[in-house]
């Protein structure tokens, strides 16, 4: 059984108010415990989060990371400095670090490495373009980045990740992928996955991002092949994440 992930991307959004006033509400609304929890505020919240989130059952998470452990690379954050920070979970690849910031397959390879090499989760985050969607292409994007990936690393650091399918065109533009397409990458992905090993297909936590809001959570979190969510807006409003993770209890 795969236990769901429900983890709010807060991207560069947020303050230490509403980290306080996300994990009271958080910790009141009685989340079912077979149900994980994180919450993935900006860099500059992660220290204080440590504190805040202390003594809770909510998890860290980091937005992103650089490959090198330390050195001359001026704003930049390695894995230690997070794992000092208290973060269990950290985002790699997603769409916005992908197109914004130049991230390419490569460069995401170097942070899963540092990531596991660190202790850390990565939340690899993959997805298509709508102008690739509308090309037949989903199949050939998505899986070109899981095998990336998943080709380079060993059966032991390959069980330690997390997918998250977020197709680009569902980011932060209320156009929600429907069920029924997201269930059919879900399902392909783990496909793939189990073609390369059984026990990894069966065990990927594959969360779905991209629109998730409180009225459409639970259909999408119904899905056989959908373990959770990678919710972005709706994560910053607490009665709206707090209604996803109970879709998903
Ligand atoms: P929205 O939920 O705002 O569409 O964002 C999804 C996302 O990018 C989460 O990482």
């Amino acid at each position: 059984m795969r236990k769901p992930l429900i983890a709010g991307n807060w991207k560069m959004n947020g303050s230490l108010a509403l980290l306080e006033t996300m994990k009271q509400a958080l910790t009141s609304a009685n989340i079912a415990s077979g149900v994980d929890v994180a919450i993935i505020p900006p860099f500059t919240l992660l220290m204080s989060a440590k504190g805040v989130l202390a003594e809770s059952s909510l998890s860290l998470g980091a937005q992103t990371l650089h490959p090198e452990s330390s050195g001359a690379y001026t704003g930049e954050i390695s894995a230690d400095m997070l794992t000092e920070c208290g973060v269990s979970h950290v985002l790699v690849g997603h769409s916005e670090r992908r197109t914004l910031f130049g991230e390419d397959d490569q460069a995401v390879l170097a942070r899963i490495r540092a990531a596991l090499d660190a202790g850390l989760t990565p939340i690899l985050c993959i997805g298509e373009t709508l102008e690739e969607r509308e090309a037949d292409r989903v199949e050939t994007v998505v899986l070109g980045q899981v095998k990336t990936v998943i080709d380079d690393l060993s059966a032991e650091q390959r069980s330690r990740l997390v997918m998250a399918y977020e197709p680009v065109w569902a980011i932060g533009t209320g156009r929600t992928a429907t069920p029924e397409q997201a269930q059919q990458v879900h399902a392909m992905i783990r496909a793939w996955l189990s073609d390369k090993d059984p026990a990894l297909g069966e065990g990927m936590r594959l969360l779905y991002g991209g629109s998730m809001k409180a009225d459409n959570a639970a259909e999408l979190l119904s899905q056989p092949d959908i373990d959770g969510g990678l919710i972005g807006g709706a994560s910053l409003k607490p009665d709206d994440f707090i209604a996803i993770c109970h879709a998903a209890g």
